[in-house]
């Protein structure tokens, strides 16, 4: 788990400097129970063996309870949040969730979790752009500091897939899990914080990876029920065939656009997915494992909860300056990276 004892942001603010949006907090919440290989193994046909090797993946969390949506992991994650940077809720400008397994269909989520913690003063929205979710909200959280017309913009992604997953589908349910991360976006003028986003979409991906019924298309309905339609239906190979590609692409691509070599890399911040294609990343950055965050083993694929839960749990070994590259790539298809130098820590 992250470390309390981590060195808070202060912000430093003149006039005649470019403003960026900086993280000045992070936090994560995972449920506590956890769906183990050894465990899967009773319910298809799979082992922890191939699991292990084909995914990097031990075991996942899950959100159990009647009537838990997301809004219950993101509300003890904000609330965290503003708890390690000393904040009321009230002082929340804008929240942005990234999910694609929202409480509801509408409203947003984002309005949930803003009335559970008081947030009075914040408006906000969900934004879905599955596994990439929370690249996307990151950058446009971005925009509103940096345009200097909102101080305080919480950033969350999160997940709970076990509400979408088929755990009679081995190609599936050995792969997903729950769990929900939280930054804090303020300005800066300093020279950390957000620096530069590549984001790409792909709508002709859709047909690999996709939701068949619930949306207007195909409103729920008995034959949806029965038919499975309202769980996960993905191609793996073809998914990961694109995956492995786009997301080492985008992320040497950064690099290049920034000139930053693999030297100049504190961390890379993948989206969890699959061991094997974090790792295909890694090398075409020239990254060595140390400076790759993976905690796969740990909580699976929480599609828009993979990077936050990651920046929360290494938050102690950052560093100011640190240059730190997030990337992802997801059903949509979407995918994209980020580049950031980390505004806290010593
Ligand atoms: O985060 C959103 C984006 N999603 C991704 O990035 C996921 C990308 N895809 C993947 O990570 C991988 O494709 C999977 C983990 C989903 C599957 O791994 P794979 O190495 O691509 O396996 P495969 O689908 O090619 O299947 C290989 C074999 C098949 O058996 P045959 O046809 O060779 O006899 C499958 O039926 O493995 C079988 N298989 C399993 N065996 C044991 C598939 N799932 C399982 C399982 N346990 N759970």
């Amino acid at each position: 788990m992250a470390s309390t004892l981590v060195p808070v942001f202060k912000a430093k603010i003149t006039t005649d400097m470019k403003t960026r949006a900086a993280i000045t907090a992070v936090n994560g919440y995972v449920p506590e129970f956890r769906l183990s290989n050894q465990v899967l193994e009773t319910m298809v046909e799979t082992s922890d063996e191939w699991i292990t090797e084909r995914t990097g993946i031990k075991e996942r969390r899950i959100l159990k309870g009647k009537d838990q949506g997301l809004s219950v992991m993101a509300a003890e994650a904000v609330n965290g949040l503003l708890r390690k940077r000393g904040i009321g809720a009230e002082e929340i400008d804008l929240m942005i969730v990234a999910t694609v397994t929202p409480d509801r269909v509408f409203p947003a989520t984002a309005n949930i979790i803003c009335d559970a913690i008081g947030a009075k003063n914040a408006w906000g929205f969900d934004l879905m752009a599955a596994c990439s979710g929370f690249l996307y909200a990151l950058t446009t959280g971005s925009q509103f500091i940096e345009s200097g017309s909102h101080k305080k913009v919480v950033i969350v992604g999160g997940d709970k897939m076990s509400s979408i997953i088929d755990y009679e589908d081995r190609t599936t349910c050995i792969i997903f899990g729950d769990g929900c991360g939280a930054v804090l976006l303020e300005p800066t003028t300093e020279d950390v914080g957000i620096m530069d986003s590549i984001l790409r979409s792909d709508g002709s991906g859709c047909q690999h990876l996709h939701q068949k019924a619930g949306g207007s298309m195909r409103p729920a309905s008995e034959r949806t029920v029965e038919r499975k339609e309202h769980y996960v239906y993905q191609e793996g190979k073809a998914v990961f065939k694109f995956a492995v590609t786009n997301m080492a692409d985008v992320s040497a691509e950064i690099m290049e656009k920034n000139g930053l070599s693999a030297d100049d890399v504190a961390w890379l911040v993948p989206h969890q997915a699959n061991k094997r294609i974090i790792d295909a990343t890694a090398n075409r950055m020239g990254l060595d494992d140390g400076k790759v965050m993976v905690n796969i083993e740990k909580y699976g694929n929480t599609t828009s909860g993979t990077i936050p839960l990651c920046l929360w749990e290494w938050e102690s070994r950052l560093k100011k300056g640190d240059n730190v590259i997030l990337s992802a790539f997801g059903g949509g298809f979407t995918w994209g990276a980020i580049w950031l130098k980390w505004a806290y820590g010593s």
